[in-house]
């Protein structure tokens, strides 16, 4: 059957199985961030949007997403770039199997929370579905507050909000602090 998909904002139409997967659909199609640690629904790895909502594309159908928009990290390269310096400078990108499911998620977070400051345990819980083999979640977790802006006393030397806590998930969040241009980014092609 026929499915017919704005794939990265370009339309692609390709004759699928039933049972093509989302993930295997997008594989294909050569969005090679896509990856697959379980196909249970279990790590975040294969994580997309689909109209704009992460999905886990290895628990989606390809026919459901007809007629449908389907945006993977290889749409998102500039988007996504200062959340990819953060993670390198912070050392969390490790071996990077995981990174483009957390920062789809990550993107996804940051437009839900429109420019509110998460708390810890927010950030924790929106990202439980993130596993990192490496278990690199320190790390992870340092680049992602980083990012959003969040206060972390101590913790970023000269950052905004160093000098005393803010009321997470109250609070309008900081100017960006700016990353320097890291060396090595993690690759999203392995
Ligand atoms: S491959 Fe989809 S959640 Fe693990
Ligand atoms: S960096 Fe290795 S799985 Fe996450």
């Amino acid at each position: 059957m026929n499915v017919t998909v704005t794939l990265n904002g370009a339309p692609v139409t390709d004759d699928v199985t039933p049972d093509t997967t989302l993930y295997e659909f997008l594989r294909a199609h050569g969005c090679k961030s896509v990856k697959c640690g379980c196909e249970t629904t279990n790590c975040g790895l294969c994580t997309v949007w689909l109209d704009d909502a992460p999905v886990l594309s290895c628990a989606v159908l390809a026919v459901r997403a007809d007629g449908r928009s389907v945006t993977t990290l290889e749409g998102l390269q500039d988007q996504s770039a200062r959340l990819a310096r953060c993670l390198a400078e912070q050392g969390a990108e490790q071996c990077g199997f995981c990174s483009p499911g957390l920062v789809m998620n990550v993107l996804a977070f940051e437009r839900e929370l429109a420019g509110r400051v998460p708390a810890d345990e927010e950030i924790r819980r929106f990202l439980a579905g993130n596993l990192c083999r490496c278990t690199g979640y320190m790390s992870q977790m340092r680049a992602i507050k980083r990012y959003l802006g969040c206060p972390d006393p101590g913790a970023w030397p000269g950052a905004a909000g160093a000098s005393g806590p803010a009321a997470a998930g109250t609070a309008a969040r900081p100017a960006p602090v700016p990353v320097a241009p890291a060396k090595e980014v993690p690759t999203h092609e392995r």
